[in-house]
């Protein structure tokens, strides 16, 4: 059988109990789709961990090591979501950071689960989470460890027919979804908000504010995102998903996410083909 877990390089599924990311969070994560042993967006994951370490004044683990783990837990998968966990490592009790830290590096493939394919073509459904994000500038943008804020929102709704829910900060500005980023086309601009006090600089959000060079990361007030003409969101594991709906507000699909779901396609993540009804 082929390990689907790599611990330090070696087959394992078992973390030592003074690991720091285990007793504080103290690590990043990333989450990406491996594609036939090849993942399209492998540098800008690399490159958010690699801004992650200096931010957290950590060594930045080895993008070539990481890529053979990478290799070995995708064996015999050809569509595969892996998650990418280095943490400090282990330390004697305490907050102090280790110096030097070891670091301790964990890779774990799963198959990619089925892609929501009607809320590709028509949209989904935002939860209005109550749930807040704390303002934190040191940690925003960084996919670091604590993700209890994401826990909280996701335990606000149980109902099937919210695919997500939607995040704002403490000021009750949008700011994401529980998993993924937000984009609103408002007065045709493209604008997402920024991430420089909470939320996370996505990799998917990253490439759209590529592809539109003109897109702007603003503060967003919750009743102008109700004034949009289009809402979508960006995850480098579900790609580009069109809202349809935030509470009694509904929206059309728009053409800048189609235009954002051909450029995904276009980089070879298998995506359904929609057909527009006229
Ligand atoms: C809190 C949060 N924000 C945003 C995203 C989207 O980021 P990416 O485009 O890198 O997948 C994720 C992905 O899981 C997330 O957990």
């Amino acid at each position: 059988v082929i390990a689907r877990v790599r611990i330090d390089g070696v087959a394992a599924s078992t973390v030592p109990a003074a690991d720091r990311g285990l007793a504080y969070g103290d690590g990043l994560f990333e989450t990406l789709r491996v594609l036939a042993g090849r993942a399209p967006l492998w540098s800008l994951h690399m490159d958010r961990l690699a801004e992650g370490c200096r931010r957290l004044g950590m060594p930045a683990p080895d993008p070539q090591v990481l890529g053979d783990d990478v290799a070995a837990v995708c064996e015999g998968l050809d569509d595969a979501v892996v998650r990418l966990t280095w943490t400090r490592g282990v330390g004697p009790r305490g907050y102090a950071p280790p110096q030097p830290a070891t670091g301790m590096r964990m890779v774990a493939a799963a198959p990619m689960p089925a892609l929501d394919v009607v809320g590709v073509a028509q949209g989904i459904e935002l939860f209005e989470c109550a749930t807040r994000l704390a303002i934190q500038p040191a940690l925003a943008g960084i996919k670091h460890l604590n993700r209890l804020e994401q826990v909280l929102a996701r335990h606000e709704w149980h109902d099937a027919r919210y695919a997500e829910g939607l995040l704002c900060d403490m000021h009750g500005h949008p700011v994401c979804a529980t998993a993924a980023n937000l984009f609103a086309v408002i007065d045709g601009e493209l604008l997402t908000p920024a991430v420089d006090r909470c939320g996370v600089a996505g990799v998917a959000r990253r490439l759209v504010l590529g592809w539109f060079g003109d897109a702007r990361q603003v503060e967003l007030d919750r009743p102008t995102l109700d004034t949009a003409d289009e809402v979508f969101l960006t995850s480098s594991i579900r790609g580009m998903l069109p809202v349809r709906a935030i509470g009694a507000r509904r929206w059309q699909v728009g053409p800048i996410v189609r235009a954002c779901q051909t450029r995904w396609r276009d980089l070879g993540m298998p995506w359904p083909v929609i057909l527009e009804s006229t």
